[in-house]
């Protein structure tokens, strides 16, 4: 199969009402691998995925798959920070992306109890979605997300609302999803939690990318004295 890695963006610019919100971004996202971007509040993580995954319009640059924009649009799933479900049962949420997809709805619905089950979902699967908890909710999501087995996922500081349980669990779906072959593509403001998953970080400041590299290079010793900072935990404005 050909695949839509790998992404290259080529001073890749977002702006909202003329503000620049991040950019301009040259980054090469290859076909293995954990990405985790960091950086303070604002850096610009989340409208660097945004724009990675085409929710919103580059004003200037490129965001370049290696297939056609619609064909790796489908090969992509992204995890918001605060998940959003229909109001409709779990195994509904489950099933919908493949039945978007066309699946019929007996195999969607054979797909969504396997993911379930996986995820630790099977007592849920009738009860409605917004009334999960917030580690179920997020469990939800990225079921949702892995379940039409995406080439990338990009994932919004998915453990944020969670605690130390939960935030394992979710780390432990997304290093297996990434071990199964998902390219995975992260935001957190947790450092510990990038030091545990990341195979290559993305430091933003300003929505810039102000320093890149191995994660075990970065965070052995960062070459920028923001990124040295950041890692200490000062504040870097
Ligand atoms: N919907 C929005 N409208 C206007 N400005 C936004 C919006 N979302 C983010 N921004 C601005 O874009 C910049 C980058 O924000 P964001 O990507 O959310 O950073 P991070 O995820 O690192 O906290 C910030 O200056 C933020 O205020
Ligand atoms: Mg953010």
């Amino acid at each position: 199969m050909v695949a839509a890695l790998p992404l290259t963006l080529r001073g890749a610019t977002l702006r909202r009402r003329g503000r620049r919100l991040v950019g301009p971004v040259d980054l090469t996202l290859g076909p293995c691998g954990v990405t985790v971007a960091i950086g303070p509040n604002g850096s610009g993580k989340t409208s660097l995925l945004r724009m990675m995954h085409g929710l919103q319009r580059v004003a200037e640059g490129a965001v370049d798959w290696s297939l056609p924009e619609a064909e790796a649009r489908q090969r992509q799933a992204y995890v918001f920070q605060h998940p959003i479900a229909l109001r409709r049962s779990v195994l509904a949420n489950l099933a919908y992306p493949l039945r978007l997809r066309g699946v019929t709805r007996a195999g969607a619905r054979a797909k969504a109890e396997e993911i379930a089950a996986r995820f630790d979902l099977t007592a849920q699967l009738g009860q409605s979605a917004p009334s999960l908890s917030g580690g179920e909710m997020q469990r939800l999501a990225l079921a949702r997300a892995l379940i039409t087995m995406p080439e990338v996922l990009f994932a919004d500081e998915p453990c944020a609302a969670l605690d130390g349980a939960a935030t394992r669990e979710i780390e432990g779906h997304l290093t297996a999803a990434a071990a199964s072959g998902t390219r995975l593509v992260m935001a957190t403001h947790d450092m510990g939690q990038a030091r545990r998953i990341a195979d290559e970080v993305v430091f933003l400041l300003h929505g810039r990318i102000h320093e890149s590299g191995p994660a075990a290079r970065f965070f052995a010793g960062p070459s920028t004295p923001e990124a040295a900072a950041f890692l200490r935990g000062d504040i870097v404005e």
